[in-house]
Protein backbone atom coordinates (compact mmCIF):
# COMPACT_ATOMS: atom_id res chain seq x y z
CA UNK A 1 0.00 0.00 0.00
CA UNK A 2 1.33 3.38 -0.90
CA UNK A 3 0.08 6.91 0.41
CA UNK A 4 -1.79 8.65 -2.28
CA UNK A 5 1.43 11.29 -1.88
CA UNK A 6 3.95 8.61 -3.08
CA UNK A 7 0.97 7.07 -5.79
CA UNK A 8 1.65 9.81 -7.53
CA UNK A 9 5.13 10.09 -7.21
CA UNK A 10 5.05 7.07 -9.19
CA UNK A 11 2.91 8.02 -11.86
CA UNK A 12 2.60 11.50 -12.59
CA UNK A 13 5.16 12.26 -15.62
CA UNK A 14 4.60 15.99 -17.12
CA UNK A 15 7.58 17.51 -17.22
CA UNK A 16 9.29 18.68 -13.88
CA UNK A 17 7.57 16.23 -11.87
CA UNK A 18 9.90 13.41 -10.59
CA UNK A 19 9.15 10.29 -12.60
CA UNK A 20 8.45 12.83 -15.65
CA UNK A 21 12.56 13.57 -15.10
CA UNK A 22 13.23 9.89 -14.28
CA UNK A 23 11.92 9.02 -17.42
CA UNK A 24 13.20 11.70 -19.46
CA UNK A 25 16.68 10.34 -19.02
CA UNK A 26 16.21 7.43 -21.06
CA UNK A 27 15.64 6.71 -24.67
CA UNK A 28 11.80 5.87 -25.48
CA UNK A 29 10.37 4.17 -28.18
CA UNK A 30 8.00 6.52 -30.30
CA UNK A 31 6.74 4.52 -33.19
CA UNK A 32 7.83 2.34 -35.98
CA UNK A 33 10.34 3.58 -38.87
CA UNK A 34 8.13 1.86 -41.09
CA UNK A 35 5.02 4.02 -40.00
CA UNK A 36 6.59 7.03 -41.87
CA UNK A 37 6.77 5.20 -44.89
CA UNK A 38 3.60 6.40 -46.57
CA UNK A 39 2.80 9.65 -44.48
CA UNK A 40 6.14 10.90 -43.51
CA UNK A 41 4.72 12.74 -40.08
CA UNK A 42 3.22 11.08 -37.11
CA UNK A 43 1.80 13.94 -34.45
CA UNK A 44 2.69 11.92 -30.98
CA UNK A 45 2.02 12.95 -27.45
CA UNK A 46 4.92 11.80 -25.11
CA UNK A 47 4.70 12.34 -21.08
CA UNK A 48 1.86 15.17 -21.61
CA UNK A 49 3.99 17.02 -24.60
CA UNK A 50 2.24 17.21 -27.93
CA UNK A 51 5.09 16.45 -30.59
CA UNK A 52 5.25 16.25 -34.72
CA UNK A 53 7.43 13.61 -35.36
CA UNK A 54 8.86 13.12 -39.40
CA UNK A 55 11.48 11.71 -41.56
CA UNK A 56 12.36 14.47 -44.26
CA UNK A 57 13.04 14.02 -47.69
CA UNK A 58 16.99 13.27 -46.60
CA UNK A 59 16.26 10.90 -44.36
CA UNK A 60 16.48 13.22 -41.12
CA UNK A 61 14.25 12.50 -38.12
CA UNK A 62 12.72 15.38 -35.88
CA UNK A 63 10.58 15.23 -33.39
CA UNK A 64 9.72 19.09 -32.55
CA UNK A 65 6.65 20.91 -31.00
CA UNK A 66 3.46 20.16 -32.57
CA UNK A 67 2.51 23.47 -32.85
CA UNK A 68 4.33 26.18 -35.46
CA UNK A 69 6.19 29.43 -33.95
CA UNK A 70 4.18 31.40 -36.10
CA UNK A 71 0.99 31.36 -35.12
CA UNK A 72 0.91 28.00 -33.71
CA UNK A 73 -0.93 26.13 -36.64
CA UNK A 74 -0.66 22.36 -36.16
CA UNK A 75 2.69 21.03 -37.91
CA UNK A 76 0.97 17.63 -38.28
CA UNK A 77 -0.68 19.02 -41.14
CA UNK A 78 2.40 20.38 -43.24
CA UNK A 79 4.97 18.75 -45.62
CA UNK A 80 8.78 17.44 -45.11
CA UNK A 81 10.73 18.90 -47.52
CA UNK A 82 14.50 17.86 -48.39
CA UNK A 83 14.86 19.49 -44.97
CA UNK A 84 13.16 20.19 -42.39
CA UNK A 85 8.91 20.54 -42.18
CA UNK A 86 7.02 23.07 -43.32
CA UNK A 87 4.26 24.87 -41.99
CA UNK A 88 0.97 24.51 -44.20
CA UNK A 89 -0.44 27.93 -43.01
CA UNK A 90 2.51 30.79 -44.25
CA UNK A 91 5.01 28.38 -44.98
CA UNK A 92 7.68 28.39 -42.13
CA UNK A 93 10.05 25.64 -42.26
CA UNK A 94 11.73 24.01 -39.14
CA UNK A 95 14.53 21.72 -38.76
CA UNK A 96 15.25 18.41 -36.87
CA UNK A 97 16.84 20.58 -34.01
CA UNK A 98 14.05 23.19 -33.80
CA UNK A 99 15.62 26.12 -35.84
CA UNK A 100 13.26 28.21 -37.81
CA UNK A 101 14.95 27.91 -41.22
CA UNK A 102 12.80 29.96 -43.55
CA UNK A 103 9.69 32.44 -42.88
CA UNK A 104 8.88 33.06 -46.87
CA UNK A 105 7.56 36.54 -46.71
CA UNK A 106 9.08 37.78 -44.47
CA UNK A 107 12.76 36.66 -46.24
CA UNK A 108 11.07 39.01 -49.28
CA UNK A 109 9.59 42.04 -47.04
CA UNK A 110 12.56 42.54 -44.56
CA UNK A 111 16.03 42.88 -45.70
CA UNK A 112 17.33 41.51 -42.25
CA UNK A 113 14.63 38.95 -41.20
CA UNK A 114 15.17 37.80 -37.38
CA UNK A 115 14.68 34.44 -36.25
CA UNK A 116 14.47 35.95 -32.82
CA UNK A 117 12.28 33.28 -30.24
CA UNK A 118 11.39 31.49 -33.36
CA UNK A 119 13.06 27.54 -32.37
CA UNK A 120 11.03 25.71 -30.96
CA UNK A 121 11.79 22.59 -28.38
CA UNK A 122 12.89 19.24 -30.57
CA UNK A 123 14.08 16.42 -29.00
CA UNK A 124 16.79 13.72 -30.94
CA UNK A 125 15.47 10.27 -32.40
CA UNK A 126 17.15 7.57 -33.69
CA UNK A 127 16.51 3.91 -35.29
CA UNK A 128 17.66 0.86 -34.16
CA UNK A 129 15.63 -2.73 -34.71
CA UNK A 130 12.99 -1.41 -36.76
CA UNK A 131 11.26 1.50 -34.26
CA UNK A 132 11.99 4.78 -33.11
CA UNK A 133 13.33 6.41 -30.25
CA UNK A 134 13.16 9.66 -28.91
CA UNK A 135 15.28 11.32 -25.67
CA UNK A 136 13.53 14.22 -23.99
CA UNK A 137 15.65 14.19 -21.35
CA UNK A 138 19.00 16.71 -20.33
CA UNK A 139 21.95 17.09 -22.35
CA UNK A 140 24.15 15.16 -22.96
CA UNK A 141 21.84 12.47 -23.82
CA UNK A 142 23.40 9.03 -23.30
CA UNK A 143 24.10 6.17 -25.84
CA UNK A 144 20.74 4.06 -27.44
CA UNK A 145 21.58 1.42 -25.85
CA UNK A 146 21.10 -1.65 -29.03
CA UNK A 147 19.86 -4.45 -26.64
CA UNK A 148 21.33 -7.74 -28.22
CA UNK A 149 18.05 -9.29 -29.89
CA UNK A 150 17.99 -6.34 -32.21
CA UNK A 151 21.63 -7.51 -33.81
CA UNK A 152 20.25 -10.22 -34.77
CA UNK A 153 19.93 -11.65 -38.20
CA UNK A 154 17.56 -14.55 -39.83
CA UNK A 155 14.44 -13.54 -38.32
CA UNK A 156 10.90 -12.09 -38.85
CA UNK A 157 10.21 -8.60 -36.74
CA UNK A 158 7.02 -6.88 -36.23
CA UNK A 159 6.38 -3.77 -33.80
CA UNK A 160 2.65 -3.70 -32.13
CA UNK A 161 1.19 -0.41 -30.94
CA UNK A 162 -1.72 -0.05 -28.69
CA UNK A 163 -3.32 2.59 -27.09
CA UNK A 164 -3.69 2.08 -23.74
CA UNK A 165 -6.34 4.49 -21.50
CA UNK A 166 -4.40 4.09 -18.27
CA UNK A 167 -1.59 5.37 -16.43
CA UNK A 168 2.41 3.46 -17.61
CA UNK A 169 2.80 2.40 -13.91
CA UNK A 170 0.54 0.06 -13.46
CA UNK A 171 1.55 -1.53 -17.00
CA UNK A 172 5.09 -1.85 -15.73
CA UNK A 173 4.31 -3.71 -12.84
CA UNK A 174 3.11 -6.07 -14.66
CA UNK A 175 6.72 -6.74 -15.65
CA UNK A 176 7.30 -8.20 -12.88
CA UNK A 177 4.36 -10.07 -11.78
CA UNK A 178 4.70 -13.89 -12.56
CA UNK A 179 1.54 -15.20 -11.09
CA UNK A 180 -0.44 -13.65 -13.62
CA UNK A 181 1.20 -15.97 -16.13
CA UNK A 182 -0.82 -18.55 -14.58
CA UNK A 183 -3.91 -16.50 -13.96
CA UNK A 184 -4.57 -14.63 -16.36
CA UNK A 185 -3.24 -16.34 -19.78
CA UNK A 186 -3.46 -20.26 -18.48
CA UNK A 187 -6.76 -20.27 -16.67
CA UNK A 188 -8.34 -17.71 -18.13
CA UNK A 189 -7.74 -18.36 -21.26
CA UNK A 190 -9.04 -22.11 -20.42
CA UNK A 191 -12.35 -20.70 -19.32
CA UNK A 192 -12.49 -19.06 -22.38
CA UNK A 193 -12.36 -22.00 -24.42
CA UNK A 194 -14.64 -24.10 -22.57
CA UNK A 195 -12.39 -25.47 -19.48
CA UNK A 196 -13.83 -25.17 -16.21
CA UNK A 197 -11.11 -26.60 -14.03
CA UNK A 198 -8.15 -24.00 -12.26
CA UNK A 199 -5.52 -26.77 -14.08
CA UNK A 200 -2.45 -24.66 -15.20
CA UNK A 201 0.59 -25.55 -13.44
CA UNK A 202 0.95 -23.82 -9.91
CA UNK A 203 3.70 -21.59 -9.31
CA UNK A 204 5.22 -23.05 -6.30
CA UNK A 205 8.83 -20.17 -5.94
CA UNK A 206 8.95 -17.69 -6.87
CA UNK A 207 12.64 -15.06 -6.69
CA UNK A 208 13.70 -11.73 -7.86
CA UNK A 209 17.11 -10.33 -8.31
CA UNK A 210 17.99 -6.94 -9.54
CA UNK A 211 20.80 -6.08 -12.02
CA UNK A 212 22.14 -3.32 -14.05
CA UNK A 213 19.32 -2.83 -16.58
CA UNK A 214 16.06 -3.43 -14.03
CA UNK A 215 15.09 -7.06 -12.65
CA UNK A 216 14.79 -10.56 -13.01
CA UNK A 217 12.24 -12.92 -12.10
CA UNK A 218 12.50 -16.60 -11.81
CA UNK A 219 9.40 -19.09 -11.31
CA UNK A 220 9.40 -22.88 -10.48
CA UNK A 221 6.12 -24.28 -11.68
CA UNK A 222 4.36 -27.41 -10.84
CA UNK A 223 6.15 -30.19 -13.36
CA UNK A 224 9.64 -27.76 -13.50
CA UNK A 225 12.23 -27.60 -11.41
CA UNK A 226 15.59 -25.53 -10.25
CA UNK A 227 17.30 -26.74 -13.00
CA UNK A 228 14.46 -24.64 -15.70
CA UNK A 229 15.83 -21.98 -17.24
CA UNK A 230 12.73 -20.09 -15.70
CA UNK A 231 14.59 -20.20 -12.64
CA UNK A 232 18.28 -20.59 -13.94
CA UNK A 233 17.94 -17.48 -16.14
CA UNK A 234 13.99 -16.21 -15.99
CA UNK A 235 12.82 -12.80 -17.62
CA UNK A 236 13.79 -9.59 -17.32
CA UNK A 237 11.63 -6.49 -15.62
CA UNK A 238 13.51 -3.53 -18.08
CA UNK A 239 14.35 -0.50 -16.22
CA UNK A 240 12.48 1.48 -16.26
CA UNK A 241 9.65 1.01 -18.22
CA UNK A 242 10.16 -1.97 -20.38
CA UNK A 243 9.80 -5.89 -20.35
CA UNK A 244 11.78 -8.69 -21.68
CA UNK A 245 10.76 -12.14 -22.46
CA UNK A 246 13.68 -13.86 -24.43
CA UNK A 247 11.97 -13.37 -27.91
CA UNK A 248 10.13 -10.08 -27.41
CA UNK A 249 10.10 -6.85 -25.92
CA UNK A 250 7.60 -4.48 -24.46
CA UNK A 251 7.64 -0.61 -23.16
CA UNK A 252 4.54 1.00 -21.54
CA UNK A 253 5.60 4.61 -23.00
CA UNK A 254 3.67 7.11 -20.88
CA UNK A 255 1.41 9.47 -23.12
CA UNK A 256 0.40 11.09 -20.70
CA UNK A 257 -0.79 10.82 -16.63
CA UNK A 258 -3.63 8.41 -17.94
CA UNK A 259 -2.84 7.11 -21.20
CA UNK A 260 0.45 4.70 -22.70
CA UNK A 261 1.70 3.90 -25.84
CA UNK A 262 2.22 -0.17 -25.78
CA UNK A 263 4.74 -0.57 -28.05
CA UNK A 264 6.02 -4.13 -28.69
CA UNK A 265 8.93 -5.93 -30.39
CA UNK A 266 8.79 -9.38 -31.69
CA UNK A 267 11.37 -11.79 -33.40
CA UNK A 268 10.80 -15.01 -34.65
CA UNK A 269 13.87 -16.59 -35.67
CA UNK A 270 13.17 -18.59 -39.44
CA UNK A 271 13.74 -22.39 -39.03
CA UNK A 272 16.95 -23.56 -39.96
CA UNK A 273 17.54 -24.22 -43.27
CA UNK A 274 15.65 -21.09 -44.09
CA UNK A 275 18.69 -18.78 -43.80
CA UNK A 276 19.50 -16.61 -44.80
CA UNK A 277 16.94 -14.29 -44.77
CA UNK A 278 16.59 -10.61 -44.97
CA UNK A 279 13.55 -8.61 -43.73
CA UNK A 280 13.35 -5.71 -45.59
CA UNK A 281 11.44 -3.20 -43.44
CA UNK A 282 9.97 -4.37 -40.22
CA UNK A 283 6.28 -3.77 -40.28
CA UNK A 284 4.23 -1.62 -37.67
CA UNK A 285 0.52 -2.55 -36.94
CA UNK A 286 -1.86 -1.16 -34.48
CA UNK A 287 -3.71 -3.71 -32.29
CA UNK A 288 -7.37 -2.65 -31.52
CA UNK A 289 -8.88 -3.09 -27.89
CA UNK A 290 -12.53 -3.34 -28.62
CA UNK A 291 -14.71 -5.26 -30.35
CA UNK A 292 -17.87 -4.86 -32.22
CA UNK A 293 -19.77 -4.47 -29.53
CA UNK A 294 -17.18 -2.23 -27.20
CA UNK A 295 -16.12 -5.33 -25.11
CA UNK A 296 -12.38 -5.39 -24.64
CA UNK A 297 -10.76 -8.42 -26.64
CA UNK A 298 -9.96 -11.01 -24.35
CA UNK A 299 -8.67 -13.71 -26.45
CA UNK A 300 -4.91 -12.60 -26.84
CA UNK A 301 -2.32 -12.63 -24.22
CA UNK A 302 -1.23 -8.86 -24.04
CA UNK A 303 -4.77 -8.29 -24.61
CA UNK A 304 -5.35 -9.92 -21.93
CA UNK A 305 -3.12 -7.66 -19.86
CA UNK A 306 -4.91 -4.77 -20.88
CA UNK A 307 -7.95 -6.01 -19.52
CA UNK A 308 -5.91 -6.13 -16.45
CA UNK A 309 -4.45 -2.88 -16.68
CA UNK A 310 -7.04 -0.39 -17.75
CA UNK A 311 -9.50 -2.47 -14.66
CA UNK A 312 -7.64 -1.12 -12.22
CA UNK A 313 -8.44 2.10 -13.18
CA UNK A 314 -7.12 5.32 -15.16
CA UNK A 315 -4.73 5.55 -12.21
CA UNK A 316 -4.24 2.72 -10.15
CA UNK A 317 -5.23 3.45 -6.49
CA UNK A 318 -2.95 2.30 -4.40
CA UNK A 319 -3.87 3.33 -0.76
CA UNK A 320 -6.35 0.60 -1.27
CA UNK A 321 -4.32 -2.32 -1.94
CA UNK A 322 -2.95 -5.36 -0.40
CA UNK A 323 -0.03 -6.50 -1.44
CA UNK A 324 1.39 -10.43 -0.67
CA UNK A 325 4.20 -13.10 -1.26
CA UNK A 326 3.25 -12.93 -5.52
CA UNK A 327 4.15 -8.77 -4.85
CA UNK A 328 7.75 -8.67 -3.86
CA UNK A 329 9.34 -7.93 -6.72
CA UNK A 330 6.34 -5.01 -7.38
CA UNK A 331 7.94 -3.70 -3.62
CA UNK A 332 11.32 -3.90 -4.76
CA UNK A 333 10.86 -2.24 -7.81
CA UNK A 334 9.11 0.65 -6.36
CA UNK A 335 11.39 1.11 -4.18
CA UNK A 336 14.60 1.27 -6.61
CA UNK A 337 11.86 4.07 -7.94
CA UNK A 338 11.51 5.70 -5.00
CA UNK A 339 15.33 5.51 -4.17
CA UNK A 340 15.89 7.28 -8.11
CA UNK A 341 14.15 9.77 -7.93
CA UNK A 342 15.79 10.94 -4.52
CA UNK A 343 19.48 10.95 -6.95
CA UNK A 344 17.88 13.08 -9.45
CA UNK A 345 16.61 15.52 -6.96
CA UNK A 346 20.37 15.34 -5.24
CA UNK A 347 21.25 16.20 -8.64
CA UNK A 348 23.00 12.62 -9.21
CA UNK A 349 22.34 10.40 -12.52
CA UNK A 350 19.80 7.47 -12.44
CA UNK A 351 21.25 3.85 -12.67
CA UNK A 352 20.73 2.15 -15.99
CA UNK A 353 21.99 4.77 -18.36
CA UNK A 354 24.35 3.52 -20.89
CA UNK A 355 27.40 6.54 -21.35
CA UNK A 356 30.45 4.55 -23.33
CA UNK A 357 29.43 4.07 -27.14
CA UNK A 358 31.14 0.94 -27.35
CA UNK A 359 29.13 -0.85 -24.71
CA UNK A 360 26.04 0.77 -25.86
CA UNK A 361 26.72 -1.35 -29.58
CA UNK A 362 25.51 -4.65 -28.17
CA UNK A 363 23.84 -4.84 -24.64
CA UNK A 364 23.36 -8.40 -23.67
CA UNK A 365 20.22 -9.37 -21.54
CA UNK A 366 19.55 -12.48 -19.20
CA UNK A 367 17.86 -14.51 -22.10
CA UNK A 368 15.87 -18.16 -22.09
CA UNK A 369 15.59 -18.07 -25.62
CA UNK A 370 19.35 -16.99 -26.72
CA UNK A 371 20.46 -20.26 -28.28
CA UNK A 372 17.14 -20.61 -30.30
CA UNK A 373 17.16 -17.21 -31.37
CA UNK A 374 20.91 -16.83 -32.57
CA UNK A 375 21.54 -20.83 -33.37
CA UNK A 376 17.97 -21.95 -34.64
CA UNK A 377 15.75 -25.21 -34.56
CA UNK A 378 14.33 -26.97 -37.36
CA UNK A 379 10.28 -26.34 -38.25
CA UNK A 380 10.02 -29.81 -37.20
CA UNK A 381 11.61 -28.35 -33.48
CA UNK A 382 9.50 -25.35 -34.20
CA UNK A 383 6.11 -27.80 -34.46
CA UNK A 384 7.31 -29.52 -31.21
CA UNK A 385 8.51 -26.49 -28.89
CA UNK A 386 5.45 -25.48 -25.78
CA UNK A 387 5.63 -21.99 -27.14
CA UNK A 388 6.90 -21.31 -30.69
CA UNK A 389 4.51 -23.55 -32.39
CA UNK A 390 1.30 -21.81 -31.33
CA UNK A 391 3.22 -18.98 -33.36
CA UNK A 392 2.83 -20.76 -36.67
CA UNK A 393 -0.64 -21.22 -36.27
CA UNK A 394 -1.32 -17.13 -35.24
CA UNK A 395 0.03 -14.27 -33.44
CA UNK A 396 -0.93 -14.67 -30.28
CA UNK A 397 0.27 -11.48 -28.48
CA UNK A 398 -2.29 -9.14 -30.11
CA UNK A 399 -5.37 -9.28 -31.50
CA UNK A 400 -5.50 -7.75 -35.30
CA UNK A 401 -2.43 -8.77 -37.23
CA UNK A 402 -3.10 -7.57 -41.00
CA UNK A 403 -3.41 -10.19 -43.29
CA UNK A 404 -0.29 -8.83 -44.86
CA UNK A 405 1.72 -9.00 -42.21
CA UNK A 406 0.77 -12.69 -41.43
CA UNK A 407 1.42 -13.29 -45.39
CA UNK A 408 5.15 -11.92 -44.70
CA UNK A 409 5.70 -14.18 -41.77
CA UNK A 410 4.32 -17.40 -43.70
CA UNK A 411 6.75 -16.89 -46.09
CA UNK A 412 9.89 -16.33 -44.35
CA UNK A 413 8.81 -19.44 -41.95
CA UNK A 414 8.09 -21.32 -45.14
CA UNK A 415 5.16 -22.90 -44.02
CA UNK A 416 1.53 -23.37 -45.37
CA UNK A 417 -0.87 -20.62 -44.00
CA UNK A 418 -2.99 -21.97 -41.07
S1 LIG B 1 1.28 29.47 -38.49
FE1 LIG B 1 2.83 28.31 -39.38
S2 LIG B 1 3.64 29.54 -40.91
FE2 LIG B 1 2.08 30.75 -40.03
FE1 LIG C 1 0.72 -10.93 -19.11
Amino acid sequence: MLTAARNDMLTRVGRRTPMGELLRRYWQPIAGASELDAEPIKPVRIMGEDLVLYRDRGGRYGLIDRHCPHRRADMAYGWVEETGIRCSYHGWLMDEVGRCIEQPYEDIANPKPSRAGCDVKAYPVKECGGLLFAYLGPSPAPELPVWEPFTWPNGFREIVLADVPCNWFQCQENSIDPVHFEWMHDNWSGRQHGGNGNAAPKHLKLKFEEFDHGFVYKRVREGQSETDRYWTIGRVALWPNGFFLGSHFEWRVPVDDENTLSVAWFFMRVPKGREPYVQGRVPTWKSPLRDADGRLITSHIINQDIVAWTGQGRIADRTKENLRSSDIGITMMRQRFFAELEAIAAGNEPGGLVRSANEAQCVPLPNMAREINTEGITLKEIEQHPLLRRRLKEFVFHYGQPPEVRRAFVEAMGIESA
